[in-house]
């Protein structure tokens, strides 16, 4: 290996280091050196630099970003050490379809992924990474998804030429000298790389987001290689890729392999007034309120709910035959618009320091701003685009882009803060975290915390009640194999707002045949106790009106369906066995200080068999549309939807 010396320590201080000098490698790990100097050569950066994970070296590349115009430092007092960066036009979301996972074979990857042949696409890829960090920094970010120790937890390093993605690593894992150690060791880790896809020419002066056009990006998962190669993109799960492309589609297919199960799920932790402790997951699509149910403020009094993790679970079967979860990430990367004090006031005081922002409304005195923050608009402020934009003449809580215009004449057309607009804050901001649960530890063990209830949900505004319980294992996992959402700005799309089935919410995520993935959830029941299995329940806060409004409050007096859940684990109430689950009484839905009328309640419970029997044949349509996942949907799942269906018709 080349061993060309470096000048010395500092990040963007060595303008011609050629080569990972070795004096400079804080690892011996052969795998690992071989990987970054193959990458390294490939890419053709400037200079490579190792992180620490120090907190010194967060705000000096922070401030480094600053001088190149990349961020804009907060000088707000109520933002400390606060940043804000602004993305390119095209660069606002997850990509979807240039999202790929390249099994050997396509059947691997099933109808719900894009599948290109991995050693063509690897060919491809090569292409587009050949020179692509030229003029750039190499950076090379060793981190844990999940607490050290913890038996859940696994390592990943991450090579990438955007220094945005180091920092926003730096807030959602847990990256440092101490990974290398365990890397050292011979742990194994998943090798994950990342360009922008913007190499820059001699004395050309950088933009303040680079990135590439759409046609060039790859977001790419090898699941037999575990490997994860993303390129052209620096947003979000394109680019922090310990998150979407390692914790979810890489993750999955491990744990397929290993027995446990890798889910775009919350965990929260609740107490009852009697001091009764339950841990629940959640698995909502997208920018469906996990991040607000995870931080949820209950509205019932003497109800205490802590935060364990926001987006993503990994469980485990324990000994006692017991499913128990871990939250691989370190911080929150929060939807901000509709986060307000009265919504989620945890999640707003977790971005008070330490807080990177993305794409939101950059307020005259140095604070942000965006859409339902609760809060009056400034009276002028810069748009995510960049552009001026001002408080609207008739609306006090909406800007516009032009001065002096109002709100109705912009209405839909203009948002001020990107719809998919996000704060990425560290956990331990958070006020109601639950600190051991976090730090993976149960009774003082690193197990993970026991999963009690786990919940399915989405956006539906008709037919799907607020709260549904599962009869048995394999009638929750068919409720969470038809789950279905409108789609929401987290993802780039002409269709959203459209209602798709996105199972378990893992559409986008799962890194194998959804078939198999459902078969998967159905044999965790032989792993584990059947006994000790969570109750599931499924979930529906957005249900319209005729009028198109809510009919639910949802946020803190989500806690009252929470109440009832728990009431059900501990078998306190009976429910009605009706051919869709088990139902709530109205009776027993606790609405003391609840705005919500007796009768909308009772819309809300009930059975509408019209509605369901459509439900079902579109849910069969679209089996059959996917060729029943290439032949791979297990038969259980058929056989339940028939029952259910054989039931709704002799109702
Ligand atoms: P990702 O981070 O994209 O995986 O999403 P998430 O599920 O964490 O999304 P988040 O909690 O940030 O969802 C935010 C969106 O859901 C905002 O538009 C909220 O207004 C809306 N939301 C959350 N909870 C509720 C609720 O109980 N009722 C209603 N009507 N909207 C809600
Ligand atoms: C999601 O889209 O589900 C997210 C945001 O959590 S991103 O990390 O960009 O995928
Ligand atoms: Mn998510």
């Amino acid at each position: 290996m080349a061993t060309k010396k470096t000048c010395c320590k500092k990040a963007g201080c060595c303008k011609k280091a050629a080569s990972v000098a070795e004096e400079k490698q804080p690892t011996k790990n052969a795998k690992l050196l071989a990987w970054v100097e193959e990458y390294r050569k490939l890419c053709q950066p400037d200079r490579v630099y190792w992180c620490d994970g120090s907190k010194k070296e967060w705000k000096t590349i922070c401030e480094e970003m600053v001088q190149n115009g990349q961020f804009i430092k907060l000088t707000s007092k109520n933002r400390k050490d606060c940043y804000l960066a602004r993305s390119h036009e095209s660069d606002v979301a997850r990509v979807e379809g240039r999202t790929y996972i390249s099994s050997k074979q396509k059947v691997e990857a099933g109808p719900t992924n894009n599948w290109e042949d991995p050693v063509a696409l690897k060919e491809t890829l090569r292409g587009l990474y050949k020179g692509c960090m030229k003029g750039r920094t190499m950076y090379v970010i060793p981190f844990a998804m999940g607490p050290l120790g913890n038996p859940i937890t696994k390592l990943g390093v991450e090579i990438t030429d955007s220094p945005y993605v180091v920092v926003n690593m730096e807030i959602m894992t847990r990256v440092g000298k101490s990974v290398l150690k365990e890397i050292d060791k011979g742990e194994y880790f998943v090798p994950c790389l990342h360009s922008v896809g913007a190499p820059l020419k001699k004395g050309q002066k950088d933009v303040a987001w680079p990135c590439a056009p759409m046609d060039k990006k790859y977001i790419v998962q090898f699941p037999e290689d575990g490997e994860i190669w993303s390129f052209g993109s620096g947003y979000g799960g394109n680019a922090l890729l310990g998150k979407k492309c390692f914790a979810l589609r890489i993750a999955s297919t491990l744990a397929r392999r290993e027995g446990w199960m890798a889910e775009h799920m919350l965990i929260l932790k609740l107490t009852s007034p009697e001091g009764k402790v339950h841990y629940m997951t959640a698995a909502f699509p997208s920018a469906c309120g996990k991040t607000n149910l995870a931080m949820m403020l209950p509205r019932l009094e003497g109800w205490k709910l802590e935060t364990v993790g926001d987006d993503i679970a990994w469980i485990k079967p324990g000994k006692d035959g017991r499913l128990y979860a871990i939250n691989p990430e370190n911080g929150f990367f929060g939807v901000a618009p509709g986060t307000s004090k009265n919504s989620n006031p945890n999640a707003l005081d977790s971005c008070n320091k330490n807080t990177i922002f993305t794409n939101v409304v950059l307020t005259d005195d140095g604070d942000v701003w965006w859409e339902d923050m609760g809060i009056d608009a400034p009276e002028h402020g810069i748009d995510w685009r960049g552009n001026d934009c001002w408080r609207a003449a008739d609306r006090a809580d909406k800007m516009v882009p032009v001065k002096g215009a109002t709100y109705a004449e912009y209405k839909g057309k203009y948002v001020a803060a990107h719809k998919n607009s996000r704060f990425t804050a560290p956990a331990v901001n958070c006020p109601v975290l639950d600190k051991d649960g976090f730090d993976g530890l149960f009774n003082g063990e690193p197990v993970g915390v026991p999963v009690d209830a786990m919940l399915f949900g989405g956006r539906r505004p008709s037919t799907i009640p607020l709260v549904n319980q599962a009869k048995d294992w394999t009638h929750g996992v068919f409720m969470g194999a038809a789950a279905g959402s409108e789609i929401t700005a987290a993802v780039i799309s002409d269709k959203i707002g459209q209602v798709r089935r996105d199972p378990m919410a893992m559409l986008p995520f799962c890194g194998y045949n959804m078939g198999d993935y459902f078969m998967h959830w159905l044999t965790m029941a032989l792993r584990t106790d059947a006994t000790k299995l969570p109750k599931i329940f499924f979930v529906n806060w957005f249900r319209k009106d005729a009028d198109g409004n809510f009919m639910w409050p949802g946020y803190g007096d989500n806690s009252r369906v929470l109440k009832w859940i728990c009431e059900r684990i501990e078998g306190k109430v009976d429910a009605v066995d009706t051919p869709i689950g088990l139902l709530p009484r109205p009776e027993d839905i606790d609405l003391t200080n609840c705005e919500v009328s007796k009768e909308t309640l009772a819309e809300l419970l009930k059975v509408d068999t019209e509605g369901w029997k459509k439900e079902l044949a579109g849910l069969e349509e679209d089996w059959a549309a996917k060729e029943n996942f290439y032949g791979r949907l297990p038969y259980a799942l058929k056989a339940k939807l028939n029952e259910i269906k054989d039931a709704l018709e002799a109702k």
